[in-house]
């Protein structure tokens, strides 16, 4: 079979809104490939007209690694998007390309169980640490762990009621979700700031009632590149350092765009 052929199907599809989704997606044949909780695939949709390429797009994956008849993915549709705007009119059981590999180092290999790790999300970039709870959860992955995940407004938290849940049973998960442009009558009584303003001292111990140190903390951040170089740049001030595989260190990205 070319490499190029539509060899997957919708298995399933939650509209949170009309501009976000999570998307199930299963191999035409087969299970889906192997992958480790952070990493990404790509979903492929041909193009209109006489001579159509593939137009292709990186998803990171937030199905558990233990779920192998299907991806899940959580989309946002931008406005105007080459491809999201395609994948909108999919419905269960039509076809699309999905990459028959996994990519990525977004994942916690280089993470000691001991650890106390930070997942920070805006918009879509929360979809890995779904994949990462609802893999390692309970089984001794990390010491703490909590997300944090900054939306426009309470419809763009698509995760609310699974982490809302895993909160609430856990004694070592924190949710802590962060609306910026909800409206000021909502009732909406969590915090509404840019995650940046999280991490400085004051209401970061407020918060998590410690100090948060480089000794202390993993941070993995995904989503916005204008958010995680800002964080990072912030991270930078108290001693986090850029994880790399030769040097390590505190701190993992994954950008979206
Ligand atoms: C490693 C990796 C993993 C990714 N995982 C996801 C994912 O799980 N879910 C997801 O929705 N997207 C994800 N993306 C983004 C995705 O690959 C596409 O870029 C996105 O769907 C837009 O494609 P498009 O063709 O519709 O837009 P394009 O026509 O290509 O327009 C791109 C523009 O859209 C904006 N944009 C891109 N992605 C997003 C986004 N997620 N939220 C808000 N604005 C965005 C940016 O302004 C960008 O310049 C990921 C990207 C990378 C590199
Ligand atoms: N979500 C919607 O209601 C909506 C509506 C219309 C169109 N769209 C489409 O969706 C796309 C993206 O929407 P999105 O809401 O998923 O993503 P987003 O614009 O990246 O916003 C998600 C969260 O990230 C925050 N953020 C953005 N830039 C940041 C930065 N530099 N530092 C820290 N935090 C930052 C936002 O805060 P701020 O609010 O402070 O920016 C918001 O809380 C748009 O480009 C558009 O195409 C979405």
């Amino acid at each position: 079979m070319s490499d190029e052929t539509y060899n997957a199907r919708v298995v399933s599809r939650r509209d949170v809104h009309d501009s976000l989704m999570i998307l199930r997606v299963g191999r035409e044949h087969g299970d889906v490939p192997a992958f480790e909780p952070g990493q990404f695939s790509n979903l492929g949709l041909f193009e209109d007209g006489e001579d159509p390429r593939l137009l292709r797009r990186a998803f990171s994956i937030a199905s558990p690694a233990s779920a192998r008849d299907h991806f899940e993915f959580y989309v946002q549709r931008v406005d105007h998007g080459a491809f999201t705007t395609r994948l909108w009119s999919l419905k269960p059981g039509d076809a699309l390309w999905l990459d028959p590999l996994v990519y990525g180092h977004f994942t916690l290999a280089d993470v000691p169980p001991q650890s106390d790790v930070l997942f920070v999300a805006t918009g879509s970039g929360v979809g890995p640490f779904i994949s990462m709870l609802r893999e390692y959860h309970g089984k001794g992955r990390w010491k703490t762990a909590a997300v944090i995940h900054s939306a426009r407004a309470r419809p763009d938290l698509g995760y609310d009621e699974e982490l809302t849940a895993l909160a609430s049973s856990s004694a070592n998960f924190r949710y802590v979700p962060t609306l910026t442009r909800e409206s000021e009558d909502s009732g909406w009584s969590g915090l509404r700031v840019r995650v940046q303003k999280l991490f400085e001292p004051e209401l970061f111990r407020e918060t998590f009632g410690r100090e948060l140190t480089p000794e202390n903390a993993k941070v993995f951040i995904c989503g916005n590149p204008e958010m995680i170089v800002q964080l990072s740049a912030h991270l930078a001030e108290c001693g986090f350092r850029p994880h790399r595989r030769k040097t390590p260190g505190h701190i993992h990205t994954e950008r979206y765009w």
